[in-house]
């Protein structure tokens, strides 16, 4: 058995019902062979583990590991020529009803090769774990046809290869209707994407399954369809909705058991309810809120009144969210949708990892991963109050 205590620690084990970040001051935590074993008072560490090394953190703070539970970090090109647009006038549905937005960046991405999608990547990755991420959710939906589809999940697969962090893949597919079925979205669905989920089901590239449900994209009964394939092939499904407009995709989502709905400004109470019964997490993306200038916020105090877990993620993409830092995404969290930093933190660690299924991650706790982050800070509410600010110490992902 190989292992080592941290002691001097305050701890964030941000456990469920444990009351204000589920603090222990002047703890510590016995990790061995990777995994939680114990962690209390330091003068209570049983006598079992006296033989491992200790290290004393001088106080720091430590938390789960962060977690970003939705992102397009595999992906062609950059669109800050529509940044500049939009400036100008240009919405984001304009753009991309003009043959810009996600199909600018399919373009881009169909002529990119693997090593280029690959090594910008890595560069977006690397910010987030230089913040302390160990778990990177990332789609597809940059290819839209099967080749490209294929290969984009083969590089989000290949991240975990040159880097010590854990990538869950989601089949998005159904992000956009390609220009070659511009006017044929069944068509696109039946013919490209269900098949192409398939291919990549047998060759094991997908964690899950996600779509697009929006007037620029497709609707609840497009997406359901895909959905009853990913759930015949037994996986969890999950889905951009209600970013834009409310077309009922969350609820839709949520009868079927979604895992997540993520976006939600233009979701109802009736959305909120269906969540609710289904355990469905919210996901909130604020770069890509404050990148559109959205000024519809998405039903926060619902989502506190029907006890909907509320999680946050980077959006990472080159539209509507070019931004790789979960703190920033944090901080935005708090000041644009007025979350607590409690809140925030939870939404980067506990409920990022239901949101992508993960019973092992998420909260220190014994008989979990020991995947944790030492941050230099006297308070956890510091992680979400700078901007522009890293204060992490140390990324600890033993087992990964
Ligand atoms: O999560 N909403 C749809 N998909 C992405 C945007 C992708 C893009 O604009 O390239 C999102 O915001
Ligand atoms: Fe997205």
């Amino acid at each position: 058995m190989t292992g080592f205590i941290l002691q001097n620690a305050q701890i964030a084990t941000m456990t469920k019902g444990g009351a204000d970040y589920g603090l222990i001051e002047q703890g510590a935590i016995v990790v061995v062979d990777g995994s939680i074993s114990w962690l209390g008072s330091a003068p209570d560490i049983p006598q079992t583990f006296s033989h491992l090394p200790i290290e004393d953190v001088d106080g720091r703070l430590i938390t789960p590991a962060l977690i970003d539970c939705h992102t397009h970090i595999v992906a062609g090109g950059n669109r800050a020529r529509e940044f500049e647009m939009r400036l100008q006038g240009a919405s984001y549905e304009d753009i991309a009803r003009a043959g810009g937005g996600i199909n600018a960046t399919v373009t881009a991405t169909r002529s990119a090769s693997n090593a280029a999608l690959l090594a910008s990547a890595l560069a977006r990755v690397d910010q987030l774990i230089a913040e302390g991420a160990a778990t990177i959710e990332v789609k597809s939906g940059y290819g839209l046809d099967c080749e490209t589809e294929l290969r984009m999940l083969r590089t989000a697969r290949a991240i975990s290869k040159q880097r010590n962090i854990r990538i869950r893949t989601s089949f998005l597919g159904a992000h956009a209707i390609p220009a070659d079925y511009a006017d044929r979205p069944d068509a696109y669905i039946d013919d490209v994407c269900i098949p192409t989920l398939e291919v990549a089901f047998r060759e094991g590239l997908v964690d899950a399954v996600d779509g697009f449900c929006e007037g620029i994209a497709f609707s609840p009964a497009q997406i359901r369809r895909v959905f009853e394939r990913a759930r015949s092939l037994g996986l969890p499904i999950k889905l951009h909705a209600e970013q834009l407009s409310n077309l009922g995709g969350a609820k839709m989502a949520a009868e079927l058991g979604a895992l997540s709905v993520d976006h939600l400004e233009y979701l109802d109470e009736e959305g909120v309810i269906a969540l609710s019964n289904a355990g469905t997490v919210a996901v909130l993306l604020p770069g890509a809120f404050y990148t559109l200038r959205e000024t519809q916020k998405p039903p926060v105090d619902l989502f506190r009144q029907y006890g909907v877990d509320m999680a946050l993620a980077t959006d990472c993409n080159p539209g509507s969210s070019p931004l790789s830092s979960l703190l920033l995404s944090m901080n935005m969290a708090c000041t644009l949708f007025r979350l607590t930093p409690q809140e925030a933190l939870a939404g980067v660690t506990r409920n990022a990892a239901r949101a992508l299924g993960l019973a092992h991650v998420g909260t220190i706790e014994t008989g979990k991963s020991a995947e944790l982050a030492l941050w230099d800070v006297t308070h956890p509410a510091e992680l979400a109050y700078r901007m522009g600010f890293n204060p992490l110490t140390r990324r600890i992902v033993g087992s990964l």
